[in-house]
Parts: C-alpha cells; sequence; structure tokens
C-alpha cells in the first residue's frame, strides 16, 4: 500500500497528493507518469509525476475530478494508502538545451509542465510561459512555474486574472514579434494542444505535446492507448506520452478518447448517487 502524506487543495476540484513511494521517487524523471488503482477493485488511471523527492522518497500528483475515479479519489485524506502506484512509466521528456522554449499549460496541464520547465531551465534554457485557465479560481502554481520562467504570461478565458483570452493569443504573437524560439512544449486539454501546434506550425517551431488517450496497462500491452503520430501506430504510455504536435492525428485521439463516454457517464452518475451524502 502507499500512504498518503499530504493532501492539499489546489483548486476547486483539483488535488495533490504527495505519495510514499520510494522505488517510484529514486527513478522518476520529468515527463513520466504512474499508472494509480485506489483499491482492488478500482480502475487504474494513469497520472503524472508532478513532482518527487528522491530522499525523501515520495511522489507528487496533481489531479482533476473528472469522473468516477478521480471523484474517489479526491475523498482520500493524507494518512489514507492507495493500492496500486506503479511507475515510472512512460518515456521522459527530451532535456537538451535548445536555447529559448516556450512552455504553454493549460489547466491541470501545470502541473505536466511544471517538471518539465524546471529541468528544461536546469539545462540551460531560456522558459517563457504561458499559463491558462479558465478563471482565476483554477489557477495554480503560477509561482512554481513564474520561478523557472523568465517571462510569465497568464490568460483567462473569461479575464478574471490577467490577460483575457486562451493561450494561442499570446504564442502566436510571441512567435509574430520575432522572439527567437526554439521549441515548443505545450500540455494541457487535447483541443489545446491541437490548437497550440496549428498556431506554431506555419513558424515551423518544434512542438511537444503529451498526448492523454485512455490507458489501461500503460505498459503496452493492451494496445488501448493507440495513437497515430506521422502516419504510424504509437502506444502513448511506452512510445510517449510526449509527440511531436505536428505530426499527431488529433481527430482519431479525439474519437478514441471518447469511446466510453456513455459508460464513464452511467458510472459517475451511479456513483454521485451512492456517495451524495459523502460531500
Ligand atoms: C499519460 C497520462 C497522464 C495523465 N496525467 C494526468 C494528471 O497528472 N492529472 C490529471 O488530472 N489527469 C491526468 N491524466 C488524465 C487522467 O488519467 C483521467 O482524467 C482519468 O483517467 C479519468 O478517470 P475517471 O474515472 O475519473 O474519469 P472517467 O469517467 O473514466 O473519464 C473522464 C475523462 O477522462 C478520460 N479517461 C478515462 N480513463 C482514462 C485513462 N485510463 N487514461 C486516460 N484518460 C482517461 C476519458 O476519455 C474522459 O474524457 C493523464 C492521462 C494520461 C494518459
Ligand atoms: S495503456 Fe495499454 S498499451 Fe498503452
Amino acid at each position: 500500500m502507499y500512504k498518503i502524506l499530504l493532501k492539499q487543495d489546489l483548486v476547486p476540484g483539483i488535488h495533490l497528493f504527495k505519495v510514499a513511494a520510494p522505488a517510484v521517487a529514486k527513478k522518476a524523471q520529468a515527463g513520466q507518469f504512474v499508472v494509480v488503482r485506489i483499491d482492488e477493485r478500482g480502475e487504474r488511471i494513469p497520472l503524472t509525476i508532478a513532482d518527487w523527492d528522491e530522499k525523501e522518497g515520495n511522489i507528487t500528483i496533481v489531479f482533476m475530478e473528472v469522473g468516477t475515479t478521480t471523484a474517489r479519489l479526491a475523498l482520500l485524506e493524507a494518512g489514507d494508502a492507495i493500492a496500486d502506484f506503479v511507475g515510472p512509466l512512460g518515456v521522459p521528456a527530451h532535456i537538451e538545451k535548445f536555447g529559448t522554449v516556450v512552455c504553454v499549460a493549460g489547466g491541470v496541464g501545470t502541473a505536466v509542465v511544471a517538471p518539465i520547465a524546471r529541468a528544461l531551465k536546469d539545462a540551460g534554457n531560456r522558459i517563457i510561459s504561458v499559463l491558462g485557465a479558465r478563471s482565476q479560481d483554477l489557477l495554480f502554481w503560477e509561482d512554481r512555474l513564474g520561478s523557472v520562467s523568465e517571462r510569465l504570461i497568464v490568460t483567462t478565458d473569461d479575464g478574471s486574472y490577467g490577460r483575457k483570452g486562451v493561450v494561442t493569443e499570446p504564442l502566436k504573437e510571441l512567435l509574430e514579434s520575432g522572439e527567437k524560439v526554439d521549441r515548443v512544449v505545450a500540455i494541457g486539454p487535447a483541443i489545446m494542444m491541437k490548437f497550440c501546434s496549428l498556431t506554431t506550425q506555419p513558424f515551423g517551431i518544434k512542438t511537444i505535446v503529451s498526448l492523454n488517450p485512455i490507458m489501461v496497462d500503460g505498459t503496452g500491452m493492451c494496445g488501448c492507448c493507440r495513437v497515430s503520430v506521422g502516419g504510424e501506430t504509437k502506444f502513448a504510455c511506452v512510445d510517449g506520452p510526449d509527440f511531436d504536435g505536428h505530426q499527431v492525428d488529433w481527430d482519431l485521439l479525439f474519437a478514441r478518447q471518447r469511446i466510453y463516454l456513455d459508460e464513464e457517464k452511467c458510472s459517475f452518475e451511479q456513483w454521485q448517487k451512492s456517495h451524495s451524502g459523502l460531500r
């Protein structure tokens, strides 16, 4: 069992757990993930390693409540334990000195971008970050991303904080301004990653995205996380999750993400009915 050492409610519906997992912490690298199963009857879900402490032997995960398993996870508190916590999985993010890297983070994707931005900064890159959320009350880790960025632009869809609008607008302006950008890392909802990739494509700037198809085993055996990149079939869990955003077949990803929508909705409604008194 993996004990939850700390729980923080970062913003409504997004929570942070620090979990005791020394073996995972020993090998974790930016861009990797764990597969979590709450108990022996639970489903397995992938969550990114948002931070880790090798000495203390713990891993930080940040998750958004979107369905049954993440809502169940949100009911756990510090002192509770998780049955399975498998990792680190996936190919680590490609870190080297590229020059200037623009890191674009959307929503809960901020937790995925933060360790990558830090590793890129440690490798000698100059980091410019764009952080977006629907509104001010859903923004988190502005300080964490800001601390590794030479410049941080914050956007909210409703204009409640920072600049009103979506992340692609400052990204496009930055590229049009003649700023020399050597690489873009864009991580957030799939639709955001698609539009960031479309924004950078005319400028020919390599854009890395982190794909989030449905995963089951996380080790390349079930085929569930199949995506198409550059016309080739890839498994996001072992070939990714990071890929070249200009090569991704986004329509296939969107379609495969929706495969179990009816079942997910039904499961969540049943769970909400049976747990309505618990919150
Ligand atoms: C490599 C990777 C890293 C991820 N990291 C994070 C993270 O750090 N924080 C975070 O909040 N979310 C992350 N996700 C997404 C997270 O796994 C899903 O939100 C979670 O599985 C939803 O489970 P659920 O039962 O609560 O919701 P469900 O009702 O099952 O699904 C709700 C939504 O989540 C998607 N989803 C469902 N099951 C999976 C699955 N097994 N794998 C991927 N997506 C699924 C569905 O397409 C649907 O859109 C990551 C996904 C991947 C592939
Ligand atoms: S999750 Fe099974 S092959 Fe990737």
